[in-house]
């Protein structure tokens, strides 16, 4: 078994240094470079994060694999390959570019494969495996937790990640493309009790915060969330405004109980008095999650001052709901 899960690890590696070769030193993987280039990906930052690509021919890492000794049921159960009845082995990649994902030990355990331009799907992820478990792995996680920078920066996507390393901040790390899960946040937990949240400005971003704000909050990690507007993503904050600004963001980034209040606030109008009453309900019953009363008492007063509540009245609020267990 645990035999078997080395065996699947090493095709993984095997198949990332090719891919990576394909890349950097042959001529089929010429444009995916200029892709990584055009990106902003200098060669430093390719091969400390082993990139590759992956080669137009439906069965070309498939030939190689089998070249090195590995059988057709081993590369099926890598989820590299798929088996057809007909046509033999296939690649489950093509043409693309190929970002390894790694374990905590850095032990290649998968791939995010992005189409060179638009096109779709734009990410194919290698599915899970017996090395690939998804809710338990975060994407560059084994780089991130020997930083020296303080806590994690959790990002949506890989492209996020490298160019926030390259950038300097090495404590970024990512989900695969899944949402992020209790598995998740108790192996952050096991480095650091804090965390940046920094998820696209979309609509879809800001749901994940505050579902991120909320599971963060359940193993004991408290949050800070980095603003990227006008930008889309951490990729494209930096691209466009640099690191230094960045960095601004970073020592800017208001904690989670104040980006839940403020995202609440958001749906009410507030000069309406039957809305009011209802927002501060709502914030009401979020500042009686706080468990320690200085710091619930510090973000009531904040929140009645930026809101114009009467202090008194929210900390009423505040205890009632903290009382009946809401
Ligand atoms: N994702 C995915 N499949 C998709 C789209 C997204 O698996 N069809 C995952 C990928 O892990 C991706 C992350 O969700 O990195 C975030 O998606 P998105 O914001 O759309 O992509 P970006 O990371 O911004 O990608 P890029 O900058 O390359 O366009
Ligand atoms: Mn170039
Ligand atoms: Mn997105
Ligand atoms: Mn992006
Ligand atoms: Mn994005």
């Amino acid at each position: 078994r645990e035999n078997y899960k080395m065996v699947l690890k090493e095709m993984n590696r095997t198949a990332a240094i090719y891919f990576n070769y394909l890349l950097t030193a042959t001529s089929a993987g010429k444009h995916a470079l200029e892709y990584y280039h055009d990106r902003g990906f200098s060669d430093e930052t390719i091969q400390r994060f082993g990139l590759g690509y992956a080669n137009i021919y439906e069965n070309d890492l498939y030939q190689y694999l089998k070249k090195q000794g590995y059988t057709d049921a081993q590369m099926k159960d890598s989820g590299l390959v798929r088996i057809d009845e007909r046509r033999g082995g296939q690649d489950m990649f093509w043409n693309r570019a190929m970002v390894p994902i790694m374990d905590i030990n850095g032990k290649v355990v998968g791939f995010g494969g992005r189409v060179l331009g638009d096109g779709t799907p734009k990410y194919i992820n290698t599915k899970e495996t017996a090395v690939f478990d998804k809710s338990h792995t975060l994407f560059a996680m084994n780089i991130a937790r020997r930083s020296k920078r303080r806590g994690i920066i959790l990002c949506e996507g890989y492209m996020d990640v490298i160019a926030m390393h390259q950038a300097g901040f090495d404590n970024a790390a990512a989900s695969l493309g899944t949402a992020l899960t209790m598995g998740h946040a108790t192996i952050v937990k096991r480095y650091t009790d804090e965390v940046y949240l920094a998820y696209d400005s979309d609509g879809a971003g800001r749901k994940a915060t505050m579902k991120a704000i909320g599971i963060m909050r359940e193993v004991g990690i408290s949050t800070r969330i980095i603003d990227l507007k006008p930008y889309k993503d951490p990729d494209e904050f930096i691209h466009n405004l640099g690191k230094e600004a960045f960095e601004g963001r970073i020592a800017d980034a208001v904690t989670g109980i104040v980006f839940e209040i403020d995202g609440i606030a958001q749906g009410y109008n507030l000069r309406d008095p039957e809305e009011k009453i209802r927002f501060t309900k709502e914030a009401a019953k979020r500042l009686s999650a706080l468990d320690e009363p200085v710091v619930r008492h510090s973000y009531i007063e904040a929140v009645a001052e930026k809101y114009k509540i009467d202090a008194a009245d929210l900390k009423a609020m505040v205890t009632r709901y903290g009382t009946i267990g809401l």
